[in-house]
């Protein structure tokens, strides 16, 4: 169980090029404020798709949540309490690239199960995982071997392999081809109809957000504070074009991050 909770927290990192370049004192200008007060609070098994303007500081905030990087001031505290470092055990974060290229599809996934003793339990795990992301046949073939979307699937099984309380996924669809990006979108959904986990979703793209989300947050830009907070009580599958609500929502956020007209 996961319930992770942000007590207001800022961030700000100093510019070091410029104070290097002109060979100052460190002075207000070279501070840059990424995150101004955020509160926020995901509940355990809940789904959160997070939007925001390039560079106002989304990956920063999933980098604290996971214990990469320490807050200026405020806290994240998982089921109550605080996080002082990276805790590999509750929470993965799933990155691209994030398989070892030496590893075959079989080996990475096995990392993380590695723990599990009985070892007919933990091929019957590692199977399980590899036939959820449609991989099987490619158990032995090496990262390089793999299609885009094929990488994305395996790297997802390595994530769900982990069973984590705690899923963070920056930008996981990017680089991907239109039609891949939605069918890895529907197995992410679909996974989490089935793990039900906490899982934390940094997108840039509205759709993504609509039909993913329980729950769909929007920062400005930096300092990023939170614009919108929205609960998406809709079923899924969710089909916007269907559905006004939701498409009133998406002009909404479009209008929100500066476009004024929703493609
Ligand atoms: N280690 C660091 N040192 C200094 N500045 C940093 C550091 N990490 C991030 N920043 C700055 O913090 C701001 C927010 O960066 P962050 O990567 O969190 O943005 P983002 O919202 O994820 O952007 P994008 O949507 O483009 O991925 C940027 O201006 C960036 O330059
Ligand atoms: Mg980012």
């Amino acid at each position: 169980m996961s319930h992770i909770h942000i007590k207001n927290l800022t961030k700000s990192y100093i510019d070091k090029r410029r104070v290097a370049r002109f060979n100052s004192s460190i002075a207000t200008n070279n501070v840059i404020n990424v995150l101004d007060n955020i509160n926020l609070e995901f509940e355990d098994g809940e789904m959160v798709c997070i939007l925001g303007p390039s560079g106002c500081g989304k990956s920063t905030l999933l980098r604290m949540i996971a214990g990469f990087e320490a807050p200026t001031s405020g806290e994240v505290l998982i089921n109550g309490q605080p996080i002082n470092g990276p805790r590999a055990d509750n929470i993965f974060v799933f990155q691209h690239s994030g398989l070892l290229p030496w590893m075959t599809v079989w080996e990475n996934v096995e990392l993380g199960v590695r723990h599990l003793k009985d070892i007919s339990q933990k091929h019957k795990t590692i199977q399980e995982y590899i036939s959820m992301v449609e991989l099987t046949g490619f158990e032995h073939h090496f990262p390089h071997q793999l299609s885009g979307g094929m990488l994305r699937r395996a790297e997802l099984a390595r994530a769900l392999a982990v069973n984590p309380d705690t899923l963070i996924m920056d930008e996981p669809f990017s680089g991907l081809d239109f039609l891949t990006h939605m069918k890895i979108r529907e197995e992410v959904v679909n996974m989490h109809e089935f793990i039900k986990k906490t899982t934390l979703v940094v997108t840039h793209d509205i759709d993504d957000a609509l039909i993913m989300g329980d729950r769909v947050i929007v920062m400005s830009d930096r300092p990023a504070s939170i614009k919108l907070e929205k609960k998406l009580d809709f079923g899924r599958p969710r089909d916007l074009g269907q559905n006004p609500e939701l498409r009133e929502l998406r002009d909404e956020i479009f209008f929100m991050l500066g476009v004024s007209y929703a493609i």
